[in-house]
């Protein structure tokens, strides 16, 4: 059955809506209408477009997607291309695909002729549950990642569970690191629940992936409608949903995005080490630091990397962009189910306690 979960921000109002087998239905009804539509697809979901490729009022740009999409040259090629095709602002733009060309798609609509309606239809796990959502669109600049982009909500953002039929297990994986995540800062229930399921969710049962992406949406809401433009340094800060973060981003950019990990795997390694130094810390019991660390291993996620502690790794962490005034933030864990802001910790402590692992 359709679920809608409406969402109100001053005066946006954006609608969600979960449910199986939709795109085409919902595509089709947007055929019938007079608005020009501009959809930017990623080609590996091109299938879900087959059948509208031919009506009138739509307009395609295919795009090969990965993290190397996310930058200035993209942008201004696709802004171009749209230009060229006569879009106005009436027309609305549609991003199809995952977290990559949704956060280029978002900071296109939201920029190109001073900003237009948008749609995203998020295809895979990661980009249902959370980069769809809360209304950070952006792309990368050298010194760092998403550090160019704006807060712009879609109009609408359509999750269809049949679309993941097609995604790799891998990539399923990375999408659960970000709903582990959404249970580890905010619900140790669903966190417990989640352990039993975990299993139904990587085989696609659409009951439990359904209950699962929308229990994951409500937990990043309730941060976002507390921290729309993450201002506060509190316990309620939208910062709460970057635990594992921190760690994970390092790696990613020691790695340069290439495919060696992707960013559920770069979060896995990040929740676990940011858990590590919650529990050397005095502020998570080991009952629950091993907890956490079981059910990772239980569901083969990664938690290491050789590199985690390689000078390199902790250098990009000093520079990153919570550490304002030389003083090191970041997300740690009191229990599962309860994140919180430590600020102003000694860098060279928590290096200590990294290098040991
Ligand atoms: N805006 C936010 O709030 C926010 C939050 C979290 C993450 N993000 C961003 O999201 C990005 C990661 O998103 P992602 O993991 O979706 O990456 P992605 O867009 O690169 O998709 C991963 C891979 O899956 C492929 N793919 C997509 N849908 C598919 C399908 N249904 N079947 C088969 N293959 C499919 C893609 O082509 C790609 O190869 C990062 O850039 C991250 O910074 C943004
Ligand atoms: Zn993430």
């Amino acid at each position: 059955m359709k679920k809608i979960l409406k969402y109100k921000f001053k005066n946006i109002t954006s609608n969600i809506i979960i449910e199986s087998n939709y795109i085409s239905k919902y595509l089709n009804n947007l055929s019938k209408k007079n608005t020009k539509i501009f959809c930017i697809v990623d080609l590996k979901v091109k299938y879900v477009v087959k059948n509208i490729i031919n009506k009138k009022n739509f307009e395609f740009i295919f795009l090969n997607s990965n993290e190397n999409i996310k930058n200035i040259n993209s942008y201004y090629k696709i802004c171009e291309k749209l230009l060229s095709k006569n879009i106005d602002r009436n027309s609305i733009i549609i991003v199809i695909g995952g977290g990559t060309i949704g956060d280029l798609g978002g900071f296109i609509a939201s920029t190109i002729l001073r900003g237009i309606d948008f749609i995203l239809i998020p295809t895979t796990l990661l980009s249902q549950v959370d980069s769809s959502i809360g209304g950070k669109n952006g792309i990368n600049s050298v010194y760092g990642k998403n550090l160019i982009g704006t807060f712009n909500h879609p109009k609408e953002v359509i999750i269809d569970t049949n679309v993941l039929k097609t995604l790799p297990l891998r990539e399923i994986k990375s999408g659960y690191a970000e709903i582990l995540k959404h249970s580890l800062i905010k619900d140790r229930k669903f966190f417990e629940w989640l352990e039993k399921n975990y299993i139904k969710l990587f085989n696609l049962d659409d009951k439990v992936l359904r209950t699962a992406i929308e229990k994951s949406i409500l937990i990043k809401l309730w941060f976002v409608k507390k921290d729309i433009y993450e201002k506060l340094i509190d316990d309620n800060s939208r910062a709460m949903l970057n635990f594992g973060h921190t760690f994970g981003h390092s790696l990613e950019t020691y790695y340069k995005y290439n495919k060696r990990i992707n960013h559920g795997e770069a979060i896995s390694i990040g929740m676990i080490i940011e858990g590590y130094i919650s529990n050397k810390l005095g502020f998570l019991t080991n009952k629950n630091f091993d907890k956490i660390l079981n059910h990772f291993k239980n569901a083969k996620l990664r938690t290491t990397d050789k590199n985690i502690n390689n000078k390199a790794v902790l250098n990009i962490i000093l520079k990153d962009k919570k550490n304002l005034n030389g003083k090191f933030n970041i997300i740690l864990l009191k229990n599962i189910g309860k994140s919180f802001f430590a600020r102003n910790l000694n860098f060279n402590k928590i290096k200590n306690i990294v290098e040991k692992i």
